[in-house]
């Protein structure tokens, strides 16, 4: 029988995998996740995606319960039964489920580790619209929770404005999609926010990086104002599950030409080549897991 998840130890259908409604996932949200995108059927940044997973745990005082080379295997196992060669792998480790509710942090409750393949879907968009809203999440955007309730409303009212995403505003400056990190281009140069607690520190906007530095585009870490978001030339949202994706339309008014920009192309490619060599390397990589 296909299996494409692991749960605590098994290797079942996704269809099969529960946990206790004790789980403090459930009760409290107390709990971080990690999404490893899989390109040509390996993941693709694992090390990082990996290295913020420990960050996220630390965040919340909770041990990573299994070793790279625990991970790399189980990787490795799910990615060969489902074939999947185009989606993500999602990982999320909750403080398990003590017998009793309690807002106090239990001394030994074995997390719950659940790890599942997500093809990508078959069809999305090549460009998004967006529309800004107040950022009413909370201090500590860096750490990757599953408490998402805030992104979830704001996705929610995106939707109500016919957007496909929101873009956060707080104090004044443009931070970051509902799950993307925002690149916008001004003046020729691109411009992303640099890396606070405002922000979720994105390895799709890491790479990007090192792809426009690689390629000699001007490109700058600062902060963006919100009347600077209003006029771009071009506006990226950048994520694991799709790369980055041109803005054509904010707050119902076209962004630049309403196409995808000149910068957007060259990045782009770019950033695919990037992505295949990259993957040459991936046995390199998954060996420097296991070892
Ligand atoms: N979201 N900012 C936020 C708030 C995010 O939730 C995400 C990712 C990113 C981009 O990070 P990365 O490039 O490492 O995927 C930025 C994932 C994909 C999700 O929640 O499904």
């Amino acid at each position: 029988v296909a299996y494409n998840t692991f749960l605590n130890g098994d290797f079942i259908d996704i269809s099969q995998a529960t946990v206790s409604v004790l789980d403090r996932g459930f009760l409290f949200g107390d709990s971080i996740y990690e999404v490893f995108p899989i390109f040509n059927g390996t993941t693709f940044g694992t090390q990082e995606h990996l290295e913020r997973l420990n960050n996220s745990l630390n965040a919340i005082h909770l041990k990573n319960p299994l070793s790279g080379l625990q991970l790399g295997r189980i990787f490795q196992e799910l990615l060969r039964e489902t074939n999947v060669e185009t989606g993500v792998i999602y990982l999320q480790i909750t403080r398990g489920a003590p017998a009793v509710r309690s807002y106090r942090v239990p001394q030994q409750s074995p997390p719950t580790v659940l790890i599942t393949v997500m093809p990508a879907p078959e069809q999305t968009n090549n460009t998004l619209t967006a529309v800004t809203l107040d950022d009413q999440r909370w201090q500590q955007c860096h750490i990757k929770t599953t408490t998402l309730l805030p992104n979830v409303l704001a996705k929610y009212t995106a939707e109500q404005e016919e957007a496909d995403e929101a873009i956060y505003i707080r104090d004044g400056y443009a931070l970051e999609g509902t799950s993307s990190n925002l690149f916008i281009v001004i003046k020729g140069s691109v411009v992303t926010p640099p890396l606070t607690q405002n922000i979720l520190p994105g390895i799709t906007r890491k790479f990007l990086l090192q792809v426009l530095r690689d390629q000699n585009i001007p490109h700058i870490e600062r902060e963006i104002k919100k009347k600077e978001l209003l006029k771009a030339d071009e506006i990226w949202l950048a994520s694991s599950s799709r790369d980055f994706t041109p803005v054509t339309i904010l707050n119902n008014k076209p962004v630049g030409t309403g196409k995808a920009g000149p910068l957007y192309e060259a990045a782009y490619e770019a950033f695919q080549a990037f992505k295949i060599d990259a993957c040459t390397e991936v046995t390199a990589d998954t060996n420097e897991l296991v070892s």
